[in-house]
């Protein structure tokens, strides 16, 4: 699938497939968002793949929004430094680009992606194990798309064009 056409088939995937993703195809989306520009180059993000069902379990337990990812073929944790007050902008900033670029590659293989924030930081620590001065800053459920698979979204529910868009001045 070419970018644009990705760009047009993403949406959230909440519901999945019972059917691993490859593993090579795993690898590429984790490429492109080690691959994600960031504020001076500084790649604030560490991503820990999830594929075991238990897992993937306690992770769905994180916040109230997230329990679709128990049944993900596999989810991308993303976790960065605990950040001062002065680079909470960019570290978000910086993520989002991440998640973006993870979710683009993967509508481009026909895999559907979905975001989960994290709101409980205990029990994703006690599922990842990563360090003290880090934190878990949002999931990345990855499946292929039950039902429907991923086609071009003809009328995407967005505020107009002419609306968002500002040409030269306000
Ligand atoms: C920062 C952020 C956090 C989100 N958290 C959740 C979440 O916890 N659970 C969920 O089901 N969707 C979550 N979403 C998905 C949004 O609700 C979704 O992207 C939005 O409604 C637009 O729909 P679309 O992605 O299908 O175009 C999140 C999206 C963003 C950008």
């Amino acid at each position: 699938m070419q970018t644009w056409e990705a760009i047009r088939s993403r949406r959230n995937v909440r519901q999945f497939e019972d059917r691993p993703v490859a593993d090579d195809h795993l690898d590429e989306i984790l490429e492109s968002g080690r691959r994600s520009p960031s504020s001076r180059n500084w790649q604030p993000w560490d991503f820990v793949l999830v594929k075991e069902r238990e897992r993937l379990e306690q992770l769905s337990r994180v916040s109230p929004g997230g329990g679709y990812v128990a049944a993900a073929a596999a989810a991308i944790a993303l976790v960065a430094p605990v950040p001062g007050e002065a680079e909470r902008t960019r570290v978000y900033y910086d993520l989002g680009q991440a998640t973006m670029s993870m979710m683009l590659a993967a509508a481009g293989l026909g895999i559907g992606s979905g975001h989960a924030g994290v709101f409980d930081q205990d029990v994703a620590r006690e599922a990842l194990g990563f360090p003290g001065d880090r934190f878990c800053a949002f999931l990345i459920a990855l499946g292929y798309p039950a039902g429907r698979p991923l086609t071009l979204i003809r009328r995407p529910n967005r505020r107009p064009f002419g609306e968002v868009v500002h040409r030269e001045r306000w």
